[in-house]
């Protein structure tokens, strides 16, 4: 039977919220990135990897590119998640800065996340006050998705986070 396991690195939760959805839907098993090593990932043909956007990296990537050599025979998909609405542009900038050399051509899918300034750390919170100050200054046509949703999200708090974004993961992994 094929067997799969999720990875997750998520600060604020929601991308573990989705790690936790996909366990539902799959029944694989779950674990932080952080805590995984390349052994433990032998016995498994599928890797579902997902990890939060912050200032367009995404988090845990690195675990997947120092080892990839040794995964080529696996089922690979990569989830992003981040403050932004979709948008296929700001997607392909997302996926060119992160994809490059030996993950180039790995698959990876777009969810919602969330955002709550009142759960975040001082510095996070400080960085974000900066940004928004700065794309204050901008005009409202120029902005970027993700500073438009930045903006929209100053002292509110969101959750975006949908099932409907596992959709085209679970296809995925299922073809
Ligand atoms: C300092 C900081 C930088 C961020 N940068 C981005 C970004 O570049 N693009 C984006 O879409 N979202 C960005 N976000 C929003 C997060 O990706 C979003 O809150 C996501 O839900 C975090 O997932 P996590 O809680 O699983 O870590 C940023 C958030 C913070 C706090």
């Amino acid at each position: 039977m094929t067997k799969g396991i999720i990875l997750y690195q998520s600060k604020y939760g929601a991308t573990k919220k989705y790690a936790d959805w996909l366990v539902e839907e799959t029944g694989f098993d779950c674990m932080e990135t952080k805590k995984t090593t390349l052994l433990q990932l032998e016995k498994y043909d599928i890797i579902i990897l997902g990890g939060g956007i912050y200032a367009s990296g995404i988090s845990g990537l690195s675990f997947l590119k120092k080892n990839i050599e040794h995964l080529k025979n696996k089922k690979i998909a990569v989830f992003c998640v981040g403050a932004s609405p979709y948008d296929d542009t700001a997607f392909q900038q997302i996926y060119a800065h992160n994809f490059k050399k030996n993950l180039s051509g790995v698959q990876c899918f777009y969810c919602r996340g969330a955002w709550d300034e009142n759960k975040m750390n001082f510095q996070d919170r400080t960085l974000c006050k900066m940004l928004q100050k700065a794309v204050t200054k901008k005009d409202t046509s120029a902005y970027e998705p993700w500073e438009a949703a930045l903006m929209c999200a100053v002292g509110q708090q969101c959750d975006w986070t949908e099932k409907k974004y596992l959709k085209p993961i679970i296809e995925y992994i299922k073809g």
